[in-house]
């Protein structure tokens, strides 16, 4: 049976009617960044468990763990109501391959997310791998409205700290916003948007692709990168795609 770790809410950001960031403090063990936890709560006497994606580098604390609230959503409608002091059920060991350790060397690193996706990528940029690994790295991240593009201080801070390193390219496919791309990630891929408004190049020879978020851009992004000639990474087969699936 699995044990539990009890943490506790430190607080709850609300970014939008519908995502929240949950700050919880708890005794588990070390993450690599990529990793996920496992966050319970206790509905009718059962344990109703999912995993969610650290927002925070492995050295800080609180964790971080940003969601969307699902309107029929079993647990997600009992996150959002949580508040600072209550107790969470964590499990004690974090996992997940969406890691550096596990992504060959390479020139320009992409980072690209849909939704609440980007919350992985933001812990990797936390911290010092992805700068002494990659000569560029691009965090894309798209969204249906423009106010669902959050965690906009961290982002900007990352930009001061990597100006030459670094680039953002965001996506919101439900309305006009200013500085966004429109329409979808592997469309921009195939016709060339993507690249050009980051600046850096998306290619078989020299590029890595992370992939975290909904599952049907991750599977229509990878069939686009595999038109390019870039095939899925495994540990006996190493290749340029990484991903993760969100459900
Ligand atoms: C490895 C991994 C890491 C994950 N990390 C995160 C995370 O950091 N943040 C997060 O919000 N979710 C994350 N998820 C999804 C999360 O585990 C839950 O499934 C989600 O929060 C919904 O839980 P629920 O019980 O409310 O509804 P569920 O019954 O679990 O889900 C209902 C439906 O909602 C949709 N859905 C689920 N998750 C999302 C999502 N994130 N965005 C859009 N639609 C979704 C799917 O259609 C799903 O079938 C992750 C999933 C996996 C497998
Ligand atoms: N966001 C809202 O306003 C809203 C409101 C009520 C309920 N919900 C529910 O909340 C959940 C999460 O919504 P979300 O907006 O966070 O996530 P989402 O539906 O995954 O959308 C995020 C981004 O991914 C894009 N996308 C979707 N499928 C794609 C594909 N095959 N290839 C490439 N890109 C793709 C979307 O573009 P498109 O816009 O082109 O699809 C959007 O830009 C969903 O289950 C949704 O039904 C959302």
């Amino acid at each position: 049976m699995q044990k539990w770790i009890e943490g506790t809410v430190v607080t709850q950001k609300r970014w939008t009617e519908r995502l929240y960031s949950l700050m919880v403090d708890a005794e588990i063990n070390a993450f690599e960044a990529g990793q996920f936890a496992k966050l319970a709560l206790a509905v009718g006497g059962e344990m109703v468990a999912r995993p969610y994606s650290f927002v925070n580098a492995p050295k800080e604390r609180p964790h971080e763990f940003y969601y969307v609230a699902l309107p029929e959503g079993p647990l997600t409608q009992r996150l959002c109501n949580l508040k600072p002091g209550d107790a969470i059920s964590l499990a004690p060991r974090p996992s997940g391959f969406l890691v550096l350790s596990e992504v060959p060397d390479g020139a320009e690193l992409w980072l690209i997310s849909t939704g609440t996706g980007i919350g992985p990528f933001l812990s990797i940029l936390k911290t010092e791998t992805p700068w002494q690994r990659f000569r560029q790295v691009v965090l894309v991240h798209a969204v249906r409205h423009a106010g669902e593009l959050t965690h906009r201080e961290p982002i900007e801070r990352l930009l001061g700290e990597h100006r030459e390193q670094m680039r953002t390219v965001s996506f919101v496919s439900r309305e006009n916003k200013a500085g966004a791309l429109q329409g979808r990630i592997p469309a921009a891929i195939e016709d060339g948007r993507l690249e050009s408004a980051a600046g850096v190049a998306l290619s078989a020879s020299s590029s890595h692709v992370m992939l975290c978020g909904n599952p049907d851009m991750v599977a229509d992004t990878t069939a686009a990168l595999v038109r390019r000639g870039m095939r899925k990474h495994r540990r006996r087969e190493p290749g340029h795609i990484t991903v993760e699936n969100y459900w």
